[in-house]
């Protein structure tokens, strides 16, 4: 009993995100998507994802076949017009994309080169409403093809439970989390999902997945968490080699 009410007060350090030096998914860059809506916008996103210590944000628009129909194209050119306003903040902007997973998107694998981070790593999404209709093959398509496929918060699609999280990652799929989940910004069943998949040391990235200023300004609030200390002593994030 004692144990318990001394861990239950314990106070957390503050850990700033310094320590994973890359950000690799947001929603930066202006006009593109349900992101940025401005300019403006785009620079203080920048300044304050800066200010929580990041160096290097890797921004990441959606590519969806209905809604976001961006490219390679649109997304650099206004990447280039980001990185000329914001020249005189230390901090390394590049791009690469969040795509939706649809039948669309299973075309395109052999059809398109995908924009990609890292060791070729593509970030994806899925529906928030169903299970993308056969994912196992879109998986290896994209395996075959030279991606390793990173899964945009897990912890938010309702319909995958642990225990398929666990077999994505058997196939080589690896998991980036919202930081803004551990804080319950989504919802109370959602935090609790990160929880139980922070403990199955499930996690390779973490993101701000960050869409507004809003969400930036709450960002501070993981630093004391005591979910954001134990996936930083997991020794399994990967931001930092990026
Ligand atoms: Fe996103």
């Amino acid at each position: 009993m004692g144990w318990f009410f001394s861990t239950s007060k314990k106070e957390f350090d503050s850990i700033d995100f310094s320590i994973l030096k890359t950000d690799m998914h947001s929603h930066l860059l202006p006009n593109l998507d349900d992101g940025s809506s401005s300019i403006e916008d785009s620079i203080i996103l920048v300044n304050q994802l800066n200010k929580l210590g990041f160096d290097n944000l890797i921004t990441t628009p959606h590519i969806m076949s209905d809604y976001y129909k961006n490219t390679p194209d649109t997304i650099n050119k206004a990447l280039d017009k980001l990185k000329s306003e914001i020249s005189e903040i230390n901090i390394k902007v590049s791009a690469a994309a969040e795509y939706y997973v649809d039948y669309e998107f299973k075309q395109d694998i052999k059809k398109k080169k995908f924009l990609t981070f890292g060791e070729n790593f593509i970030l994806v999404e899925f529906s928030f409403i169903s299970k993308p209709i056969k994912l196992k093959e879109i998986i290896f398509d994209l395996q075959v093809n030279g991606y390793t496929v990173v899964l945009a918060h897990p912890e938010r699609y309702s319909y995958l439970s642990v225990r398929d999280l666990l077999l994505l990652k058997e196939r080589g799929v690896l998991m980036q989390i919202n930081l803004l989940s551990i804080i319950g910004y989504y919802s109370e069943s959602v935090k609790n999902k990160l929880k139980r998949i922070i403990d199955h040391n499930l996690v390779s990235f973490v993101g701000t997945d960050c869409h507004n200023i809003h969400q930036a300004n709450l960002l501070h609030k993981c630093f004391t968490d005591p979910y954001w200390h134990k996936l930083v002593n997991s020794g399994k994030l990967l931001n930092c080699q990026l």
